[in-house]
């Protein structure tokens, strides 16, 4: 490992935005706020950047990284575009979704984990739409977190599992999602599939393709397995502290069990969380990875945390995160 850096926090000022960029533009990794989590970027179109961002997150070879986009025209520079596509782009775009597409031949395999696919994503975020337009490429950038931990949504979250690996971090405040995109594999128009559950959901993508779309198996495969399913580890998001999670939570746990309803309002004991402020699963999935991070951070023996109801449109999504976050190390 190279020696430690200083980590610095930056407001989105221009002056700032226009100094990230030059940073991006020479190589070096910027991690920034998008609607979703935060990302670590780097020129998608430098290997040396990309393997940067790799070495930066312990992340394994074989797992691809997401590539950002400002317009949708250097999307289709970067794939064969399809009709699929177009109409999920015109609908979603720019927001949390994100598709898999067959790649055009100039996209480093580094990105893509020498696959023939890319995942492309058009953000939404003021703040990474400036970036993109400052460092004028496109970018790619996981969530930016060490590989297998919890995902940040604050750049103090950033600077906690990142600082010493990286120079800069541009501050937007926390995510308004909370959770990662929704990936879509679109290589196939007629038969798509989500790969990884987030904000948009089957039934959104399904009403504007008009056909239906197949939501993600909820059998996760082993790592020796995700080279050919990236992305559905059984363990990730993973906090230190032993998780379970439940429908409904036990009458009693030890006093130095955490205890987090999915949605309470009189909490009596200072074990007590609740996860949801509203009763929404939208609230709990922006609340999510910044509780996990806190209960991990305490002195709990374990956590013991309500799943999202069934009935919520955010159930899948919030529920196969808190899914993999609570799967023991095999
Ligand atoms: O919301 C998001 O998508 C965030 C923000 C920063 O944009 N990014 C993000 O990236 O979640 P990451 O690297 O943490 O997750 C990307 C997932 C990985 O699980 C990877 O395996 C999958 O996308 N992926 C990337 N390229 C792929 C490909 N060609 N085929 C299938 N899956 C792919
Ligand atoms: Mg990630």
């Amino acid at each position: 490992m190279s020696p430690a850096l200083v980590t610095r926090l930056y407001q989105g000022t221009p002056h700032n935005l226009r100094m990230l960029g030059a940073r991006l533009r020479r190589g070096e990794l910027v991690a920034a706020p998008t609607e979703t989590v935060y990302g670590l970027a780097g020129d998608a179109m430098n290997v040396a950047a990309c393997e940067a961002i790799f070495a930066a997150k312990e992340r394994p070879a074989n797992d691809p990284l997401i590539v950002h986009v400002r317009q949708r025209a250097e999307a289709k520079k970067l794939t064969r575009w399809n009709d699929a596509a177009e109409a999920v782009a015109r609908a979603f775009w720019p927001g949390p979704l994100t598709m898999v597409l067959p790649k055009r031949e100039h996209v480093p395999d580094i990105v893509t984990s020498g696959r023939p696919s890319v995942a492309i994503r058009m953000p939404q975020h003021p703040l990474f739409r400036k970036l993109l337009a400052a460092a004028d490429r496109p970018l790619a950038a996981p969530s930016a977190n060490p590989f297998g931990y919890i995902s940040p949504t604050t750049a103090q979250h950033v600077k906690a599992s990142l600082g010493g690996r990286i120079r800069s971090i541009l501050d937007g405040g926390p995510c308004a999602i909370g959770i990662e995109s929704t990936i879509v594999d679109l290589r196939d128009p007629a038969h798509p599939t989500v790969l990884r559950p987030g904000a948009i959901t089957a039934d959104q993508l399904s009403r504007v393709l008009g056909v239906t779309v197949r939501a993600p198996k909820v059998n996760t495969v082993s790592h020796s397995q995700a080279a050919d399913a990236p992305g559905m580890l059984e363990r990730h998001y993973s906090p230190s502290t032993p998780l379970t999670l439940h429908d409904t939570l036990p009458g009693y746990t030890g006093t130095r069990e955490a205890r987090v309803y999915f949605h309470r309002a009189d909490l009596s004991g200072s074990n007590e969380y609740s996860l949801s402020t509203d009763g929404s699963g939208e609230s709990a999935a922006r609340r999510m990875f910044a509780m996990l991070r806190e209960l991990d951070a305490g002195d709990w023996s374990h956590i013991h945390l309500e799943r999202v109801p069934r009935e919520d449109p955010w159930a899948p999504s919030v529920n196969d995160r808190l899914r993999r976050a609570a799967a023991r190390s095999s």
